[in-house]
């Protein structure tokens, strides 16, 4: 390796960090969950949840999208909405609610980008309902 690209990979601060770590993430994750449960087009499918094993679920799997620590031990995602019958308009409108609660964290464009697009590449395990 160049003394260049040493220097790269030393300074190379990941997505996680530029947010703020594990601390924002969860901030993030519990604005999310306000939007979509304030939402009455999607709050019944929460009825059954366990809240705050899902919003720790989901902070774990948000740290390791950014490239943080690789800690996720919830279920595969596809198992987890199977029989939930999510169509593509609640996916969107969860993936805007997610977008938006990192947007108000005063998280980068660039990252709610890339963020974006993992969740795009999830969403044939997500979504059961086409014309929804
Ligand atoms: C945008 C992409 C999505 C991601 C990355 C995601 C991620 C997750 C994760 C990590 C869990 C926890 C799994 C576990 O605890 O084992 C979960 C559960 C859940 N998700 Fe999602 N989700 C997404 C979209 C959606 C959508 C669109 C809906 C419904 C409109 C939804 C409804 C639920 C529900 C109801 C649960 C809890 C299931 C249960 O309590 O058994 N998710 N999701």
């Amino acid at each position: 390796m160049s003394d260049h690209e040493q220097m790269a990979q030393e300074t190379a601060v990941s997505d996680y960090e530029r947010v703020g770590g594990g601390a924002a993430i969860r901030v993030v994750v519990d604005r999310f969950y306000d939007l979509v449960l304030g939402d009455e087009r999607l709050a019944s499918f929460f009825t059954g949840s366990d809240m705050p094993q899902l919003k720790r679920h989901q902070a774990l799997l948000i740290a390791q999208v950014l490239g943080g620590p690789a800690a996720y031990d919830g279920r595969e995602l596809q198992e987890a909405h199977s029989g939930l019958q999510i169509g593509r308009g609640d996916f969107a409108l969860v993936v805007a609610y997610l977008a938006q609660a990192l947007r108000e964290a005063g998280v980068e464009e660039e990252i709610i980008n890339r963020v974006g697009a993992v969740l795009a590449s999830s969403e044939q395990d997500i979504v059961a309902v086409s014309g929804r």
